[in-house]
């Protein structure tokens, strides 16, 4: 491997949760192996009081406390300024909803600074003032980003050279080809009545291909409308065709 490995600085006040979930299985191999970085600071390491306080009663009153811009401003410029690589993000609910675009055009950069806020969230001003984008992972609310975090860097991770032994497997997945993946199976070929489609146990790739096509669209057509493309329809249709033609019954028609 040529140059740094992409890394991950995290930037929360709860270092200690980290590698977690990521020091385990694929993203765990591929961190043990250096074929990607991990690096958690701690913001109370930017406070400047003995308590090491990262967080303030809002202006205008309301429940809950806010992150200190100035603390979080000094760590960001002091990670930056020691080379930690790839865009500044603040996990947000607010931010841009995290799709696999996002996460292809992350994972083939140097890396990634992630802010994990917590309370109520950020003061306003640090993310006007650093070049902040922020992400969501979702409509919904965690109490802090560190999951967020966590979510982002392991989507990015599998995409990494040499992480998932058999590339192929990222080139069929949800997302790939902007539809949802096909259905699968495994042994036993009957379970509690339930047949495997016949078409898998035939051995035609490319009509299994061209089936699997058509069971993506279908799925992304009934559960995810919004994701088909008129592309997708035709690459679809085309696939359709393909796996028309009835199958043979006997090796010798084949
Ligand atoms: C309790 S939340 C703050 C929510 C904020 N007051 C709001 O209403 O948008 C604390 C932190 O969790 C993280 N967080 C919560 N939900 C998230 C989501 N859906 N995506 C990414 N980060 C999230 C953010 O870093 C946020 O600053």
């Amino acid at each position: 491997m040529s140059g740094a490995p992409w890394t991950a600085t995290v930037l929360t006040i709860f270092p200690e949760m980290f590698p977690g979930p990521l020091g385990h299985s694929l993203a765990g191999k591929a961190l043990a192996r250096g074929l990607w970085r991990l690096d958690p600071v701690d913001l109370r390491d930017f406070a400047t009081d003995r308590h090491r306080t990262v967080d303030d009663a809002p202006f205008g009153g309301g429940a809950g406390m806010v992150m200190r811009a100035d603390v979080i401003a000094r760590a960001v410029d002091s990670v930056q300024a020691r080379g930690a690589p790839g865009p500044l993000v603040y996990l947000s609910p607010r931010g841009t909803r995290l799709d696999q675009r996002i996460v292809r055009e992350l994972a083939a950069g140097p890396g990634i600074v992630l802010l994990c806020g917590r309370f109520e969230g950020v003061d306003e001003r640090v993310l006007e003032a650093r070049p902040f984008r922020e992400l969501s992972i979702g409509d919904f609310v965690l109490s802090g980003g560190e999951l967020a975090a966590m979510v982002v860097i392991d989507a990015c991770v599998r995409l990494l050279p040499g992480v998932v032994g058999d590339a192929a497997s990222l080139e069929e997945e949800s997302f790939a080809d902007g539809l949802l993946e096909y259905p699968h199976y495994t042994r036993p070929a009957e379970w509690e009545g339930r047949k495997v489609p016949e078409i898998l146990l035939s051995g035609h790739h490319e009509r299994i291909r061209a089936w699997r096509r058509q069971k993506a669209l279908e799925i992304t057509r009934a559960r995810r409308p919004d994701l088909l493309t008129e592309a997708a329809e035709l690459a679809c249709s085309a696939a359709r065709d393909r796996a028309a033609p009835p199958l043979p019954r006997t090796a010798e028609e084949a």
